[in-house]
């Protein structure tokens, strides 16, 4: 592969597994001592809360608590938590909880280092510089937000919700430890978890853009080498054991096999990017108010058995049905969501038909998800996804 490029953009230290938090204090340290801790609200009922703030504290550690989270991250509400970081000379931004918390992290460390309205930053690559530095401890398994590029918002004056994308939002730290995930619903779960696979499979199924160098480096290069045997590795431990996870919420193995599977697929889209399952998932939940996973987990079926009539993408998904136990990746797909209670179409989740068209016209202005679509993303095309997945039709798959 002559021409291919590739990169990866991580945090410089990652830990997993049960106990990992123990690696807190010093991951904390290397950046100072005055740690404002970004907490999901959550946390502060949870016994985690006094173990690991009283480990903080006892390695020489200043804590400000900050758990004033709002579910979907309205903009206005970041703020005052970033005053809130300059104030008071934080060194460091902890940050523990759901992708919404993560996001919020972000977004603190951006306004505690560059001036605000965040909405300056939308897009790409718009943060001037370095923010503050981030440990992020992610409770749910899904997002990836600890590894990844992004934060996600909520912004009343737009009808979708935004991202900010940069190199410099990428954590210091993630530390992944299982134990903080135990308590998660079967719908965060659930929905956390399907995303975490959406990720994977749309990050090996990318395109790959043409970058040349000198020139400004995208945040999300599309198909990139280096990722590869990440997104299949994620996808291996996603498949089998997210319905375990959701049907057995304290299988320990299975929840550490979930987080596992949603590092991996963050570090894998984290450099490459999502495509049109995250594309159509904006307008859908904007309209429908449900949760990201629940919609990128639902449109998963049917955006690949679209896409898979492109034979480069039919060899991709014939790999990614290896790590999927062999089966069929749409198959697959529609089987989890079924067994993890993904509703099946968008007529479920109360879509009417008449709303496809603007659905439609609305994933077709994301175009940095729409860049590395391996199929040109027409309109015809979006709307023949939609319709599918507005009834339930799936073609018939020959196993791989
Ligand atoms: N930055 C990224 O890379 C990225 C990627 C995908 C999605 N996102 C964003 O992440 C958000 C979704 O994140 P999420 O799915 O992690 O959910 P979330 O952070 O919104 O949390 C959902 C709910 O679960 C609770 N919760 C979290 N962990 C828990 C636990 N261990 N026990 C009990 N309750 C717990 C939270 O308090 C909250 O009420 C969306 O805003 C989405 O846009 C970001
Ligand atoms: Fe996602």
């Amino acid at each position: 592969m002559p021409d291919a490029v590739a990169t990866l953009r991580l945090p410089p230290r990652m830990h997993f597994g049960y106990g990992a938090r123990a690696q807190l204090p010093e991951a904390i340290h290397i950046h100072g001592r005055r740690v404002l801790a970004v907490l999901d609200p959550f946390l502060l009922r949870s016994p985690l809360y006094g173990e690991t703030t009283d480990a903080l504290t006892a390695a020489g550690l200043e804590l400000r608590v900050y758990s004033d989270i709002t579910p979907e991250l309205p903009v206005d509400t970041l703020d005052a938590a970033g005053a809130t970081a300059r104030e008071y000379g934080a060194d460091v931004i902890l940050a523990i909880g759901g992708g919404s918390t993560l996001d919020a992290a972000k977004l603190i460390a951006l306004l505690a280092t560059h001036d605000g309205p965040l909405s300056r930053y939308y897009g790409e690559n718009l943060v001037p510089g370095p923010v503050l530095p981030i440990v992020a401890v992610p409770t749910t398994a899904g997002t990836g937000s600890e590894v990844t590029p992004v934060a996600v918002v909520t912004d009343p004056a737009r009808e979708l919700k935004v991202g900010i994308s940069s190199p410099f939002l990428v954590p210091a730290a993630a530390i992944v430890d299982p134990e903080y995930t135990l308590g998660s619903p079967a719908t965060v779960t659930a929905y956390a978890g399907i995303d975490a696979l959406v990720h994977a499979i749309e990050s090996y199924t990318a395109r790959p853009l043409d970058i040349t160098w000198p020139g400004t480096l995208p945040v999300f290069t599309g198909r990139n080498a280096l990722i590869e045997s990440i997104a299949l590795q994620a996808a291996r431990h996603l498949g089998p054991w997210l319905p375990v996870a959701v049907r057995q919420p304290d299988d320990r193995q299975a929840r550490a096999e979930v987080a596992m599977g949603a590092l991996l697929g963050g570090m894998a889209f984290g450099s490459t990017g999502t495509h049109l399952c995250h594309a159509l998932q904006y307008p859908i939940g904007a309209l429908t108010k449900t949760p990201h996973g629940l919609g990128t987990g639902l449109m998963l079926p049917y955006v690949m058995d679209v896409l898979r009539q492109d034979n480069d993408v039919a060899e991709r998904l014939t790999a990614l049905s290896t790590a999927l136990e062999g089966i069929p990746v749409v198959t697959r797909a529609a089987e989890i969501n079924r067994e993890i209670g993904i509703p099946a179409t968008l007529a479920e989740i109360g879509v009417g038909r008449e709303q496809l068209p603007q659905i439609a016209d609305l994933a077709l202005g994301s175009a940095r998800l729409l860049a590395i679509s391996p199929v040109t993303p027409t309109r015809d095309l979006l709307l023949d996804i939609l319709q599918r997945a507005h009834t339930g039709q799936l073609t018939e798959e020959r196993t791989a």
